[in-house]
């Protein structure tokens, strides 16, 4: 926020009493949500936005627009920002709904000429300008977009490792939309989950791929076989143990959602391990802030070769949004190539990632199933490490087949179902980007 250094032209509106009823018609027809007694004006945006406050009276100052909610939250909008997201036909296309106008086109010293409450749910900006359109805005879409929510919201906890997925079903995430819906917002929560029920047919998880997005492929095929195999290019594709680790850091970005189908895994041994690692990089900011920052400051080279393929990235262990929020993890045990970190600092270096790999172990963090034939296991790559015990393929078989998703398209589905379903849930947030 800006310091006032100037309150010049300050002005106060308030809401009128009462405006006419009209649904916003964001729930296509199918709205079930309570419906306002009040106008709302259409943001060019096919999301909800529920009203969580009416708007009870509305200010600007040089810098500024100000809105104090009826909950008591305050809400403050640069100039420039309101003006940008004008939701009008020239500043935003009404049929493919993306941005048109471009900062560039933003005068660096537009201001109000008038702020108006048409409605408490309606706010109209009218710039001091020739040539700006009338910009108005949708207080639930207000509300959804304030970025000084610090004033009225507090943020949730997450990541915490003692969530355990609710119970799922093949025929209800597959055939009903509500039930995805429902399970898509627990696995999201939760980081993990198990579909029973599944038929004990090849190339499912590639249809539950499908029914939630994009599947996207890799040098391991659109989809693949886990299991043993004579000539591995994997150590997956062994019958040996198999520590926690994520899959494909050898790619720049690797894959948010991996889906496991187990067809068959009557050997002796081979369960399964998760663990959050998100949890445990927040575990070690808090009780090993050096072994934190090293983690999370510090990219490390991981490499996947065979005679298809030479591929190289480089990650942080551990990463972080802008706040030093943990975000991801990264790590591999099978791939991470030669570390290449500053002699200074490689003992510390090593000595943290030792730190990590013993925390994901620990009981609080360490999750054990042994999966059974007509079980798919869904899990965050990039929160949750997986392994496996090593099993015995003398004593019968193991064969997981599986592929992958970015959280992209996890989210996508998601709001595409709640923005059909017309019942009120807390807004989706976009993926974090490290
Ligand atoms: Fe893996």
């Amino acid at each position: 926020m800006n310091t006032r250094t100037k309150a010049d032209r300050a002005t106060t509106t308030t809401a009128p009493a009462s405006s006419r009823s009209r649904c916003n018609g964001a729930c296509n027809g199918k709205c079930r949500c309570p419906k306002p007694d009040l106008t709302r004006p259409d943001m060019a945006d096919l999301s909800r936005y529920p009203l969580v406050s009416t708007i009870r009276a509305v200010s600007f100052d040089a810098d500024v627009v100000t809105i104090a909610w009826s909950d008591d939250g305050i809400s403050r909008f640069h100039h420039g920002w309101l003006r940008e997201n004008s939701p009008d036909p020239a500043s935003r296309h009404p049929h493919s709904r993306e941005r048109l106008v471009s900062p560039l086109d933003i005068p660096a010293d537009l201001r109000p000429e008038s702020v108006t409450l048409e409605s408490p749910v309606a706010l109209a900006v009218t710039w001091d300008m020739a040539g700006q359109p009338v910009s108005r805005f949708d207080a639930g879409w207000l509300r959804a977009h304030c970025y000084t929510r610090g004033d009225f919201i507090a943020n949730p906890p997450r990541h915490l490792a003692s969530l355990t997925p609710q119970p799922a079903y093949w025929n209800a995430v597959m055939y009903s939309d509500a039930m995805l819906r429902v399970w898509l917002r627990d696995y999201l929560e939760t980081g993990w989950s198990v579909i029973s029920g599944v038929p004990d047919e090849h190339d499912l998880s590639t249809v539950l791929g499908a029914r939630i997005g994009v599947v996207r492929s890799s040098n391991f095929g659109f989809q693949f076989d886990v299991m043993s195999k004579a000539a591995p290019i994997s150590n997956a594709y062994t019958a040996s143990d198999l520590p926690l680790h994520t899959d494909m850091p050898h790619y720049e970005l690797p894959p948010g959602t991996q889906i496991l189908h187990c067809l068959r895994n009557d050997a002796d041994g081979g369960e399964s391990l998760l663990s959050d690692g998100v949890a445990v990089a927040n575990l070690l900011r808090n009780e090993h802030p050096e072994a934190f920052r090293l983690l999370s400051q510090i990219s490390v080279p991981f490499r996947f070769q065979d005679v298809d393929g030479d591929y190289n990235s480089r990650h942080r262990i551990i990463e972080c949004d802008a706040a030093q929020n943990p975000i991801f993890v990264n790590w591999s045990n099978s791939t991470i190539a030669p570390l290449d970190a500053d002699p200074e600092i490689m003992p510390n270096l090593r000595a943290a990632i030792r730190l990590f790999l013993t925390y994901l172990q620990d009981p609080r963090f360490l999750i054990t199933l042994k999966l059974e034939a007509g079980q798919m296991l869904v899990f965050d790559n990039r929160r949750m490490l997986h392994g496996r015990k090593a099993f015995d393929p003398q004593t019968g078989g193991r064969h997981l087949q599986g592929c992958y998703l970015d959280t992209s398209e996890v989210l996508s589905r998601l709001r595409m179902l709640e923005r059909d379903s017309g019942e009120s849930e807390e807004p989706v947030e976009a993926v974090a980007v490290a």
